[in-house]
């Protein structure tokens, strides 16, 4: 059969594979993925903390309503556009790790609050009085949790402010109190695995230390919320943590096995490309440069060939370095890439292509892509 670009909104009726449609575009792999998912929601269990795995990266209600199905008890969001599309696709427990400020979106927050149940950061009283003037004219409550800075360095409001800050969100009647986060991103990477655990620990306790001083004062606090892939197999065992947000796994890549040392997940997600030419014996050209895949973290490696290295990309051109039998790498073959870093490439496209023993099962669109609001 010859490739065939396919409408990319409804799945086609006829039995098609990864040769079949036309390149570059994202795969996954569902045997794959589901099997990480599985590992993931295992591997908090196992711990006694729940699961909300982070959606910024694979932006789509379906993924994240399957997540739920899996063991998830919601989603965690980079944007409120993001929790608005999870929210209408269902999963309605949203954790919108992010502050949120101006009319507009508090008005849309407002109306959230009427479909789902969110969950909004706040780090400082300037965003969250406005917040509760708006939800109160709305007629509506919003749960909300503090930001605590750990040691990213990012948002957050320092530790010792936390207690100070959650009394006055306590007293608001628009907005209801009900825990604290912190993102431990600054310490996936570090090498020596002991040092690693004991600044995670350290990180951490900054938040369980908290999370107890509120509750001496008389002050809820159910939810305790941190990590990433990068770190969840340390942090999900850390004292007094109740929810982990680490969603990248589900799909693995580079980044997270070379740098942050995640060895027991599969690469589920992959670029099909096609060789489009060879300007030397030992080098190739492949449809697919920056615009397709995000490499800045770690380089993207191709699947199953050690002889061929992904040297350089730009917008549309990814240029190979070839040795050995990649030496005969002909225009028009076909060559998978596991991107350096998932979150960063799953952006740049519109749809998942999901196959399964390389048979095309299902085509899901990243509905949030490109609602940065
Ligand atoms: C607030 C927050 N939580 C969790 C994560 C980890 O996400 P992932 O597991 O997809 O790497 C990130 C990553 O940037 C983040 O910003």
């Amino acid at each position: 059969m010859p490739t065939q670009f396919i409408n990319p909104t409804e799945l086609p009726a006829e039995p098609l594979t990864k040769s079949d449609l036309d390149t570059p575009f994202l795969a996954v792999d569902l045997d794959k993925m589901d099997a990480n998912i599985a590992k993931m929601c295992q591997g908090t269990r196992d711990f006694n903390v729940q699961w909300r795995p982070h959606c910024k990266g694979h932006k789509s209600p379906v993924i994240a309503a399957k997540l739920v199905d899996a063991g998830a008890i919601g989603a965690t969001c980079a944007k409120l556009a993001e929790a608005e599309v999870m929210v209408r696709g269902g999963v309605t427990d949203v954790l919108i790790a992010n502050l949120i400020v101006g009319d507009a979106k508090l008005q849309r927050l407002a109306s959230l609050c009427q479909e789902g149940d969110p969950i909004v950061c706040i780090d400082h009283l300037d965003q969250a009085r406005p917040m509760n003037e708006a939800l109160m004219q709305q007629g509506v409550r919003c749960r909300v949790i503090i930001e605590v800075n750990i040691g990213l360095d990012r948002v957050g409001c320092s530790p010792e402010k936390t207690v100070e800050l959650a009394r006055e969100l306590h007293a608001m009647p628009g907005l209801q109190f009900v825990g604290i986060m912190g993102y431990e991103g600054h310490l996936l990477t570090i090498e020596d695995p002991d040092e690693k655990r004991i600044e995670i620990e350290k990180a951490l306790k900054l938040l369980a230390d908290n999370a107890q001083q509120l509750k001496d004062q008389g002050i809820p606090c159910d939810i305790v919320s941190c990590g990433g892939t990068g770190s969840y197999l340390l942090s999900r065992m850390q004292q007094g943590i109740t929810e982990l947000q680490a969603g990248g796994g589900m799909f693995m890549d580079q980044f997270y096995e070379q740098q942050c040392r995640v060895t027991d997940m599969q690469k589920a997600l992959t670029i099909v490309t096609t060789v489009v030419g060879r300007p030397a014996e030992d080098r190739a050209i492949i449809d697919a440069g920056k615009k397709t895949l995000h490499v800045e973290y770690e380089p993207a490696v191709v699947v199953g060939r050690d002889d061929i290295v992904v040297e350089r990309l730009s917008a549309e051109h990814g240029e190979l370095r070839l040795s050995g039998k990649a030496k005969q790498l002909a225009i028009g073959e076909r060559l998978e890439l596991v991107p350096g870093y998932a979150d960063m490439t799953c952006v740049l496209h519109d749809f998942f292509y999901v196959f399964q023993n390389d048979k095309l099962v299902d085509i899901w669109p990243l509905e949030a892509r490109g609602l940065l609001q």
